[in-house]
């Protein structure tokens, strides 16, 4: 692939010659000119710029602080307290106090643009981990965002383009690809212990009812995505394993994706058991 074409162009014209996706990313790679990650280099020490440490980033800053050559040297939260925590716990772990960023929706642009970090870790509300990521980026940073990376297909180029310009890599961190049973049977599976995996289901099932609808945290926001998206919204934690078990995207690639659902009628049933009449959540779809 050549600098100047785009992977989106590249794959439509393959696509268009009659040569299968597959082949295409299959050629590519055999040819070693996948462009992410070109401007990486190994690093004996890794400082990162933390965005949005409510649960889940307050648990991947507490991880970060317990692994060799892991720096936090900046942390962004709209929740000022939040950012004075993990500040806190950076200092408790023995690295000097990092950089807090507090003032507003956008200040992880100023973080981006201002710190001398290697890599943009967020773990914020959906609706922010395509900004953060290609402010990061964009800013000589590599990016790494929470499931799900993006919500729409014209999201993903975007992330997708970026990283290939730039040289960045931008990963999204799905855990459930490294549970112990997911490795057990990746494992199974590269050994050839499972023959020649056809056809693969999967799922991710997790009663997040009440999660969904209370007060601080998730329950602030993940609702609303129930009420103005029909489908479904997080499907890696289910898809990622069995991706990996199929090498897709490591010499095979998905062909096409599409997405039913049936309606959220628990979600529903939930809302109009725990809520009050004059609540807006309760107009899940
Ligand atoms: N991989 C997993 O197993 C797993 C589990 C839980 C949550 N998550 C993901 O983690 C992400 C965060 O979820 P959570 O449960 O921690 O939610 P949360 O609401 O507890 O935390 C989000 C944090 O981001 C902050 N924030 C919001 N907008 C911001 C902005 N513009 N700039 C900086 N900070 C901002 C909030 O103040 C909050 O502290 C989501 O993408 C969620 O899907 C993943």
């Amino acid at each position: 692939m050549h600098d100047d074409t785009t992977r989106r162009e590249f794959l439509l014209g393959t696509a268009a010659a009659g040569v299968t996706l597959a082949a295409g990313l299959r050629e590519a790679r055999a040819a070693k000119t996948l462009p992410y990650g070109r401007n990486a280099r190994p690093l004996s020490e890794v400082r990162i710029g933390f965005v949005g440490v409510g649960g889940m980033g307050s648990g991947h800053v507490r991880n970060l602080l317990r692994i060799p050559g892991a720096r936090i040297t900046a942390v962004c939260d709209i929740v000022e307290a939040r950012v004075k925590r993990a500040q806190d716990w950076v200092e408790q772990a023995g690295q000097p106090r990092p950089t807090g960023y507090s003032r507003g929706e956008t200040d992880f642009v100023r973080l981006c643009e201002s710190e001398d970090l290697d890599l943009v870790y967020n773990a914020t509300p959906w609706n922010w981990h395509v900004p953060i990521c290609l402010s990061a980026m964009k800013n000589g940073k590599h990016a790494a965002t929470e499931v799900p990376a993006a919500l729409t297909v014209e999201d993903c180029w975007k992330l997708v383009e970026t990283a290939e310009k730039t040289g960045l890599y931008c990963i999204m961190m799905e855990n459930c690809c490294y549970g112990r049973p997911e490795l057990l049977v990746l494992h199974l599976a590269r050994k050839g212990m499972l023959g020649e995996i056809v056809h693969a289901e999967c799922g991710y099932m997790h009663d997040l009812r009440a999660i969904k609808l209370a007060p601080g945290g998730e329950g602030d926001w993940r609702w609303k995505f129930s009420i103005d998206m029909n489908g479904n919204n997080y499907p890696t934690h289910g898809l990622g394993p069995v991706a990996q078990c199929m090498n897709i995207n490591r010499g095979d690639a998905f062909d096409f994706l599409v997405s039913m659902s049936s309606p959220p009628l628990g979600l529903n049933l939930y809302a109009q058991e725990h809520l009050r009449p004059d609540d807006p959540r309760r107009l899940h779809r």
